[in-house]
Formats: C-alpha cells, sequence, structure tokens
C-alpha cells in the first residue's frame, strides 16, 4: 500500500453547512471527506482526513506528516492569510502540498489574497467548493504518478 494522503482543515472549518452558506455553501466537513474517500477509492489512493482550530495542532501535524505521508492537501481557512509558522512547517516537508480553499479566496476581501501557504505548494485550487478537495487529490494521483517514473 503506498502512503496515505494527509487532508488537513484549519479553523472554522469543522462549521461547514451552518458558517456562511452563501459562500462556503451547504456541505459539511463530513460530506467533503466521503467524497473525498469515493475519489480516493477510485484513485488507489488512502487519505486521512483531519480539521483543527488550533494553529499549533496544524503546525504539529505537518511537522508529523514528513516522511508518514505521500502528500499533504491543506486548506489552512483564516491561517492561510496569517500563519508564518504553517508556512516554515511546509518548507519542511518534502512531499508535494496542495492548497485547497472551497471559496475563491481572490474575489473576496484583499486581506485574503495573500497566502503564507502558495509559495511553499505546488498548486492552489479554489473557489469550486468542496469539489476542489476532489480536483485536488486528482492532482496528486498525478504528480505522485509522474515522481514515480522519474
Ligand atoms: C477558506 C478561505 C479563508 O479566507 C477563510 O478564512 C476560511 C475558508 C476557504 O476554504 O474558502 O476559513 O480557506
Amino acid at each position: 500500500m503506498p502512503s496515505p494522503i494527509l487532508i488537513l482543515n484549519g479553523p472554522n472549518l469543522n462549521l461547514l453547512g451552518e458558517r456562511e452558506p452563501e459562500i462556503y455553501g451547504t456541505e459539511t466537513l463530513a460530506d467533503i471527506a466521503a467524497a473525498v474517500e469515493t475519489a480516493a477509492d477510485a484513485l488507489g489512493l488512502n487519505v486521512e482526513f483531519r480539521q483543527t482550530n488550533a494553529e499549533a495542532e496544524l503546525v504539529t501535524w505537518i511537522q508529523e506528516a514528513r516522511g508518514k505521508y505521500a502528500g499533504i492537501v491543506l486548506n489552512a481557512g483564516a491561517f492561510t492569510h496569517t500563519s508564518v509558522a504553517i508556512y516554515d512547517a511546509l518548507l519542511l516537508c518534502e512531499q508535494p502540498v496542495i492548497e485547497v480553499h472551497l471559496s475563491n479566496i481572490f474575489r473576496r476581501e484583499p486581506f485574503r489574497h495573500h497566502s503564507y501557504v502558495a509559495p511553499a505548494a505546488q498548486g492552489l485550487i479554489c473557489g469550486f467548493g468542496g469539489h476542489g478537495y476532489v480536483l485536488a487529490l486528482q492532482a496528486m494521483a498525478r504528480i505522485l504518478d509522474s515522481d514515480a517514473k522519474k
């Protein structure tokens, strides 16, 4: 079995479904996790899906991912726009990182246009709601496949 993909979610994403549905939609995080599981099965990947409201926990999970997970899909929520600590942790990771946001952060308030995650990520998917996680997993599968052939 190849190493699993770690899918990390930051603050307030536990309240998807009730949180600003006009921006984030009505899907819950559990709905997204289920769709990701289905996509992972189809791609022959294993995934581990987690959420935390704490910056320190996200940093620790990213640190611990080194050597254990084949890749990281990260929606750091608001920490995207504030956290040098998450950026530094991502720089320690040698595996591919894909940044995800449900909303199109570039169509929103200017403070959301800057991401500390982006310079440490292979790519960024935003604006497609929960489906963005499935797109990220598909992109991750391609990256891992082409890396395996090198
Ligand atoms: C978000 C966008 C962030 O700006 C915001 O703070 C979030 C969610 C998204 O998925 O669209 O919490 O990461």
